[in-house]
């Protein structure tokens, strides 16, 4: 597979009313959008260094991946994403390697990424995200 860069890093938030001004007006990073991704039960909050972007995750209720994340961990880093050039043959070669992947096919992420994600056993506790630019 080709990684073609950092992606964005997926930030869970409890709320993004006070969370999103310190990457808009403290950092200035440059507001991307907002999204509701319900497949993730997630609502995205998208923001673009240029060089990578800063995705704020707000759950849309506490049974939903970061609903639980946020009961244990609290709010801070979620997920890395690095955007490679095909997500199918990554996720053929991840399979072949024995590295666990939480779904055998891509599912569309925010933005209309094609995503997968590598569990964090795999990756060395790193919840690791893979996304082709649609
Ligand atoms: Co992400």
């Amino acid at each position: 597979m080709k990684i073609l860069g950092i992606e964005h890093i997926g930030i869970a938030v409890k709320d993004l009313d006070t969370s999103s001004p310190f990457w808009s007006h403290i950092l200035n990073l440059q507001h991307k959008g907002k999204e509701t991704v319900q497949d993730q039960g997630v609502l995205t909050d998208i923001y673009d260094t240029t060089q990578g972007k800063v995705e704020l995750l707000q759950s849309l209720g506490e049974d939903t991946p970061i609903g639980k994340f946020l009961l244990k961990k609290g709010p801070g880093v979620h997920h890395v994403c690095f955007e490679v050039d095909d997500i199918n043959k990554a996720i053929k070669e991840l399979k072949e390697l024995n590295i666990q992947v939480l779904s055998d096919t891509p599912t569309v992420g925010a933005e209309g990424y094609k995503v997968i994600f590598i569990h964090p056993k795999s990756s060395g506790g790193v919840l690791v995200e893979l996304a082709e630019k649609p």
